[in-house]
């Protein structure tokens, strides 16, 4: 399965979307997520921004972690502030899961219907069994938020490194034919919209939808906060973002940690 010989993405059509107000595309740069943030720091853009780039050569995950850029995945940042969609200025720290539930509610008419699609506690989006999208989302201290999203469109893991070929995927993979991302990035920043508007509204109502779409339920986990390990079964995610964890020591809740 190879990627359509001319998937550049279409900036014109992205730049039209009613959810932004404007897009800078990249051939290649090092990073769309310091991109955004240095944008954020110039100031005077209208907001929100897209960046979003065909390549990436010093992609960022979370904590210390790369982001690998296959060509024809997705890789963008949207400078973004709670003002821009009239939404309040609190700080709502379970929003990268509501950017997965985007994610996965744009995923799941593109690939057959036997593939289940889901969360992967705190920010992944898994399908098939494996991951397929990545989420990092870097609140700044002006309340602008940046937020980051990696996406495996069109690109064969083929030629990724051994650690990611192992556990991720693509659209491509899945669904055995390529798709328009320009197309695809469109439906997701119309869900994105959708979604973080109706997160806001109704916390407690969408929070539910985390735990219908984890996908780690059952499974025993080992979560690492600050150095300090815990193994427990995963019994969901709270409507407010926490990890539940059944362990020896009774249920635990867990609002940040590495999963090992
Ligand atoms: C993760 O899985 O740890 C999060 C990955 C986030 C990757 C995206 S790709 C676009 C944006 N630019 C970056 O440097 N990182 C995010």
């Amino acid at each position: 399965m190879c990627a359509p010989s001319d998937d550049t993405l279409e900036s014109t059509r992205l730049a039209a979307h009613p959810a932004i107000a404007g897009v800078e595309h990249h051939a290649s740069i090092g990073s769309t997520q310091d991109r955004a943030t240095e944008l954020a720091r110039i100031g005077g853009v209208a907001l929100p921004r897209l960046v979003v780039a065909e390549e990436q050569t010093a992609g960022r995950g979370r904590g210390a972690n790369r982001w690998w850029t296959g060509r024809g995945s997705l890789a963008f940042s949207l400078l973004w502030h709670p003002d821009n969609w009239n939404l309040p200025r609190e700080p709502m720290p379970d929003r990268a899961l509501a950017v997965g539930v985007a994610i996965v509610e744009t995923l799941k008419p593109l690939v057959p219907r036997d593939v289940p699609v889901g969360l992967h506690w705190p920010n992944d989006v898994y399908a098939g069994g494996k991951k397929i999208a990545g989420i990092l989302v870097d609140v700044l201290s002006d309340g602008q938020h940046v937020i980051g999203v990696g996406l495996n469109v069109n690109n064969s893991l083929a030629a990724a490194p051994d650690d990611v070929r192992a556990r991720a995927t693509s659209l491509i993979e899945l669904a055995g034919h390529a798709f328009d991302r320009t197309v695809v990035l469109l439906d997701l920043l119309t869900q994105l919209r959708t979604t973080l508007v109706e997160h806001v509204a109704t916390p407690e109502h969408f929070g539910r939808r985390y735990n219908e779409l984890c996908l780690q339920h059952g499974r025993t986990l080992t979560i690492d906060v600050a150095g300090r390990q815990t193994t427990g079964a995963c019994a969901g995610i709270a409507p407010d973002g926490a990890l539940l964890l059944e362990t020896a020591d009774g249920s635990q809740r867990f609002y940040s940690g590495v999963l090992r």
